[in-house]
Order: C-alpha cells, then sequence, then structure tokens
C-alpha cells in the first residue's frame, strides 16, 4: 500500500464515526439533486451491483431495500468496514476492506452497476481505480459516480467575494481545508475525469452539475463546508453516469 492510502486509512478509521450515513444514496452529495429525481440507475430489482468506497454501507442498505441481486462493497478503512458489516448483517452482502486501487477478488464481466458516492476523488491512481470499474461491469453496464465539484474547493467565500485559493489547472494530491485529520485528497479537473473514462472505453451519458436549494435541502445539508450562499454561485457536486463500451 503506498504512503498516501496508508495515512487516508487511519484518518479514516479515526473519522468513521462522524460519516456514519453521511448522504448514502439516495443522495448524490450535498445540496445535489438525488437519484429519485435524477434516476440514473435505472430499475435495480435483480441487478448485480458494486459500490466502490461503501462507507457505512447506507448505499448498500438502499440498494438491498431496491432488491438488488447481488451486493459487493469495497473501502480502505477497518471502521468503515465494520460499520457496514453491522449495518448489513442480515444481508447476503460480500465487503472487502482494500483499496479502490486494487482488485481484491472482485468478479470481472460480472456487475450491472458499479456506483461510488462521494469517493472517488480520494483516488491516489484514478487511471488504475477506472481500468478495475471497467473490468468488474459487464457489456452495457454502467458506472455512477458522485464526488465535491472540482471548483468547490478551489474557491473560497469571503464574506460576500468568491476567490480562488488554488488554480483550476493544479491536479495532484492536496489538504483539504475542511478535513480535520492527515489525509492526503487527490484533485482533478472535470476533463481529466472526463478523459480517462473515455480512454478506458466508457461511453459518457451524463453529467450533472446542478445545485438544489430549496429550504429543504438547505435545512439538511447546510453546513459550514457546504452553504447556501456558496452553492448559488457554484456546483457542490459533479455526478457522471457512464456506461461500458466497446474498448477501441
Ligand atoms: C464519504 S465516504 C463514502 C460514503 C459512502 N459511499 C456512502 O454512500 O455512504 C468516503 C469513503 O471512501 C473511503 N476511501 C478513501 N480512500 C479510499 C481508497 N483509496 N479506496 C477505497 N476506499 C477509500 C473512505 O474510507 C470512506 O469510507
Amino acid at each position: 500500500m503506498n504512503q498516501s492510502l496508508s495515512v487516508n486509512k487511519k484518518s479514516w478509521d479515526e473519522v468513521a464515526p462522524r460519516f456514519y450515513g453521511r448522504n448514502p444514496l439516495p443522495e448524490y452529495g450535498p445540496l445535489a439533486p438525488t437519484e429519485d429525481e435524477l434516476q440514473l440507475l435505472g430499475d435495480i430489482k435483480g441487478k448485480r451491483v458494486l459500490d466502490i468506497g461503501c462507507g457505512s454501507g447506507h448505499s448498500l442498505k438502499y440498494m438491498r431495500d431496491n432488491h438488488a441481486s447481488e451486493m459487493w462493497g469495497l473501502d480502505l478503512s477497518h471502521s468503515q468496514i465494520k460499520a457496514a458489516e453491522e449495518l448489513l448483517s442480515d444481508d447476503d452482502v460480500t465487503l472487502f476492506e482494500a483499496p479502490m486501487e486494487e482488485n481484491p477478488g472482485i468478479p470481472e464481466n460480472h456487475f450491472d452497476i458499479v456506483y461510488s458516492i462521494y469517493a472517488l476523488g480520494w483516488t491516489t491512481e484514478l487511471d488504475q481505480t477506472l481500468s478495475n470499474v471497467y473490468s468488474y461491469l459487464k457489456d452495457g453496464g454502467i458506472f455512477v459516480f458522485s464526488w465535491e465539484h472540482p471548483l468547490y474547493n478551489r474557491i473560497q467565500q469571503t464574506g460576500r467575494n468568491l476567490i480562488f485559493s488554488q488554480p483550476y489547472h493544479s491536479e495532484g494530491p492536496y489538504d483539504h481545508e475542511a478535513w480535520t485529520h492527515p489525509a492526503i485528497m487527490q484533485q482533478f479537473k472535470v476533463s481529466t475525469y472526463l478523459n480517462t473514462l473515455i480512454k478506458k472505453g466508457f461511453l459518457i451519458e451524463n453529467v450533472i452539475e446542478e445545485v438544489r436549494l430549496s429550504q429543504v435541502d438547505v435545512e439538511r445539508h447546510s453546513n459550514r463546508w457546504y452553504s447556501f450562499d456558496k452553492a448559488s454561485y457554484l456546483p457542490t457536486t459533479i455526478i457522471v453516469k457512464a456506461r461500458k463500451g466497446m474498448r477501441i
């Protein structure tokens, strides 16, 4: 395991309780449209699904409630996997404590749906992770992910002004301002996510950058980091739906 992954594993083991059940499906992220509205996943009944960065298992629970036929998940953090095992103890679910950069024994060409809710931006190897996702999917299977929009943490709010605190062009490891424990997140541009998917052979079907700022959304999601004011100007979340096509 590379050094960033070891640092992040320790960090997530410590913060896991704070993130228990935070914004799982049908949520895609704070102040973002939900699966109830977007209908990106289609009918889940009878589908084989895999969760990348499954956290406390609440999105897998959503899959169970919607009658997926097989549920698989992986997460780097021991604490998160323990929480997911406990949450899903009555269900037939296969969980791996493993980084998304590696295949810990997940079958290839097997899944109808691979998804990742607010976890992909942690990957230390985007290229390898998306190769893995591609290999897990059946032909025609879908990959849906959500992550903090790459503009959101590069722009700071100071009073009524929004200011770029880092160039949009810079990519690679960074310290996330809102993160209190030592952790190394990765900054990618929107085009890097999309071009890497395209390079792997994915067909991109949908890219969503909308926000939802109804009273209910704001009451449910607003906090110091995701605020109504800032979200009025820029997206909090990017959501992408891609389909496994023929490798070029
Ligand atoms: C915000 S949480 C995900 C929440 C979860 N997807 C849900 O729907 O409830 C992000 C997760 O990514 C995991 N993670 C971070 N780096 C990872 C990596 N390299 N491989 C796998 N999981 C990772 C963390 O342990 C954490 O559980």
